[in-house]
């Protein structure tokens, strides 16, 4: 089910090479003003996979432009499909995308503010930088990458950011160490972070670790990253006499609604929490990829966001609701 979704029409005007695995989209709606929008924000852009379609989130790349939204799509080598089909796009493709929205809570009331990203997660770190550089704040970025031929947005960065921006390449020995970066902090820093899932979890407990309060950590991630290899796995359906088979380009939403057990949803990222369904029984192991669930609750395995946790497997769960057509 979808829940707040206004779905419109709309072009893609060009595409840019940033890196070997980066691509940049500009996508204009056909009916657009350019209205700014909040730092953190994505939309939604419907692709097609296997003749099926689906959702996929990107994060806006940049402050509101007057030409489009500018998303970057990393092809993934693990895809579940979505960058294989917008890297196949050519401009002037049509698109049903949604509005503008964000869910990061943004504080402009600080004195400090830490920006950290890691590989594609740039993206929606990028519009923070401009917004708090524009702003006169005192302003760091720290971005990892394998290596800088990976980086995306180094000039306008630099632009924004000039000395303040690091760049932490693992081909150059520059890991990011986030233990002493975070322990350096004044106290009352804004972090935004924006980064893998095994990054976030570092990050997480770096942040404890340093003594500065979790909500102060600001973070998104992508549905993408997980702790285990994207692979199909099984769901059954808790006194249904329903088994599914999630395949490794679909999500168990998506699995779940097409069956007819419906589940409501809202960002479709792991970030809100509608999505999420009661776990009976694991028989594997669940690769929690929400942001919205703490470590406990992720290590009790009572609930799995369905819009982006997967699993290696067979898991039982509890939707609550029964199929129309069982
Ligand atoms: S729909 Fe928001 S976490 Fe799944």
């Amino acid at each position: 089910m979808r829940f707040i979704e206004t779905w419109i029409p709309a072009t893609l005007v060009s595409t840019r090479d940033l890196s070997p695995g980066i691509r940049e989209f500009l996508i204009k709606p056909d009916r657009f003003d350019g209205t700014a929008y909040p730092v953190g924000s994505h939309i939604n852009v419907s692709v097609t996979i296997d003749g099926q379609p689906e959702t996929r989130s990107y994060s806006l790349v940049g402050e509101a432009s007057p030409q489009g939204y500018r998303i970057a799509v990393r092809r993934a080598e693990d895809s579940r499909g979505g960058s294989r089909y917008m890297w196949s796009l050519q401009p002037g493709a049509r698109l049903d995308i949604t509005r503008p929205a964000s869910l990061l809570a943004m504080d402009w009331t600080r004195d400090n503010y830490c920006l950290i990203a890691g590989g594609i997660g740039i993206t929606p770190i990028l519009g923070a930088a401009q917004a708090l550089a524009r702003r006169g704040a005192n302003v760091s970025l720290h971005y990892a990458v394998r290596s800088r031929t990976d980086a995306a947005y180094l000039d306008d960065l630099n632009e924004a950011l000039g000395a303040r921006m690091v760049v932490h390449a693992g081909d150059e020995g520059k890991r990011l160490d986030l233990d002493a970066l975070f322990a350096s902090l004044p106290e009352g820093t804004l972090t935004l972070f924006c980064g893998p899932m095994g990054m976030l979890d570092a990050a997480r407990h770096a942040w404890i670790g340093a003594g500065h309060p979790l909500t102060d950590l600001r973070y998104e991630t992508f549905g993408s990253s997980g702790t285990l290899p994207t692979e199909t796995f099984r769901v059954r359906l808790k006194d249904a006499g329903v088994e599914l088979e999630i395949p490794r380009e679909r999500s168990m939403l998506d699995v779940l609604n097409a069956s007819g057990f419906e589940v409501i949803s809202d960002c479709k990222r792991g970030e809100c929490g509608l999505c999420a369904i009661d776990v009976v029984a694991v028989d594997g192991e669940i690769d929690h990829r929400d942001v919205f669930f703490s470590d406990h609750q992720k290590e009790s395995n009572q609930k799995i966001c369905a819009c982006v946790s997967r699993a290696r497997g067979t898991i039982t769960v509890d939707t609550l609701l029964r199929a129309d057509a069982v």
